[in-house]
Formats: structure tokens, sequence, C-alpha cells
């Protein structure tokens, strides 16, 4: 059993790396995000509330998996992911509280409109958003806040530090490390009031 899931745990960062490799600019990382990463990234979900959870650049489902094992049987995640390998193995993900789309992040909007969702819980970002045109990330960033009901917040897993740039879009931003991280990691988290 121990050994069925360590080599399927490797398999699965070997499949990650294989994708970072090949589309770093894309993928922006070759690990996934580790298990204290993952719970990190949705520690202001809460697991007592039906919420709607919008997961950007989930990958192969690192987080969604943590997500999926936090929130009630009536929420929901709205995940998104662009590289076609790593969509396929999100959305084998058998949970029919998830709705992945092999999509980019460009596309939100209509992917919202046809799942009749106007507002949001919790925004959850894994997109490199450090390697992107920074015009490009205040005006999505800009756009999406208001999708976030109040009392709501936003994460964003990033490998440096860019509180200001956060600050500045959200009003606040946190910083959370995570060194035990491979490679250490840091968790901004804003709070939408
Ligand atoms: C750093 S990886 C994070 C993967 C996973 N969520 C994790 O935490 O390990 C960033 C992911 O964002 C995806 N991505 C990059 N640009 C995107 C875009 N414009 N739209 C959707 N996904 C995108 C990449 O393909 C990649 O899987």
């Amino acid at each position: 059993m121990f050994i069925h899931t360590f080599s399927s745990d490797m398999k699965k960062q070997l499949d990650f790396l294989i994708q970072g490799v090949k589309n770093i600019k894309e993928v922006g990382a070759l690990t996934r995000s580790g298990p204290i990463l993952c719970k990190k990234m949705i520690s202001p979900v809460p697991s007592d509330k039906d919420v709607i959870v919008v997961e950007l650049g989930a990958g192969d489902g690192v987080i969604t998996r943590h997500l999926l094992k936090k929130i009630t049987p009536n929420s929901k995640v709205i995940s998104i992911e662009l590289n076609e390998k790593l969509y396929i193995k999100l959305n084998s993900i058998d949970d029919q509280r998830l709705h992945a789309f092999n999509d980019t992040i460009e596309n939100l909007d209509k992917i919202l409109l046809d799942l009749g969702i106007e507002k949001i819980d919790y925004l959850v970002s894994a997109i490199p958003f450090l390697i992107m045109d920074n015009d490009f990330v205040s005006a999505f960033l800009n756009k999406y806040k208001t999708y976030i009901k109040p009392n709501g917040a936003f994460t964003q897993v990033h490998y440096a530090i860019k509180r200001k740039f956060y600050e500045e879009i959200f009003g606040n931003a946190k910083v959370h490390f995570v060194p035990a991280n491979v490679p250490p990691a840091v968790v901004i988290e804003s709070k939408i009031v």
C-alpha cells in the first residue's frame, strides 16, 4: 500500500517534470506543489460551508484533490488548466463537485457564464504570474477580484515575494512562507472586504 502510493506519487511528479521541462514558460515550475503548500493554498477555504472555488493553473490536480477533500458535499470547484497532458490527469478525478476545463484563464468569463456562476467565494491561483506580462496580470486580477464575494479570499503561490503588487490590487496581502516545500515557496493571501 505504502509502496504503491509512493510510486504513484513519484510517477505524478515525473510526469509533471516532463511537462515543466517541455513547456517551462507555460507551466512555470518543475515540481508540483507539495502537501504542506497545497494545504496553505486552501487554508482560507472553510470545510463547514458550501462554497464555490475557482482554481487557476490546476496542473494535474494536486491542489484540487486537497480542495475536494476539504469542502462540503454541495460545494463546487471550477479548475482551469491550459496544458492538455496535465488537464487529462486533472479531469480523471472522479468527483461531481469538480468542473475541469482545458482552457486558458483568459476565457474565465465565458466558463463562469456557461456554468451560470456570477459570484465566487475563493480564487486559488498557481498561474506563473511572475513570468507573465504585469499589465495583463494586473488587469486580470482587478477584473476577477470583483467576482469574489465579501469575506472570500484570493491565494497565489509564488517562488518569489511580490507582496506589494497584490497589495495594490486587493488592498491587503499577507505573505506565508512555506520553507518545507521543494523548492521553498510563498503563498500570498488577500482578503476580500
Ligand atoms: C506552477 S504550475 C502549478 C500546477 C499545480 N497547481 C501545482 O500547484 O503543482 C502552473 C500551472 O498553470 C498552468 N497555466 C499556465 N498558464 C495558464 C493559462 N493562461 N491558463 C490556464 N492555465 C495556465 C500551467 O500549465 C501549469 O500547469
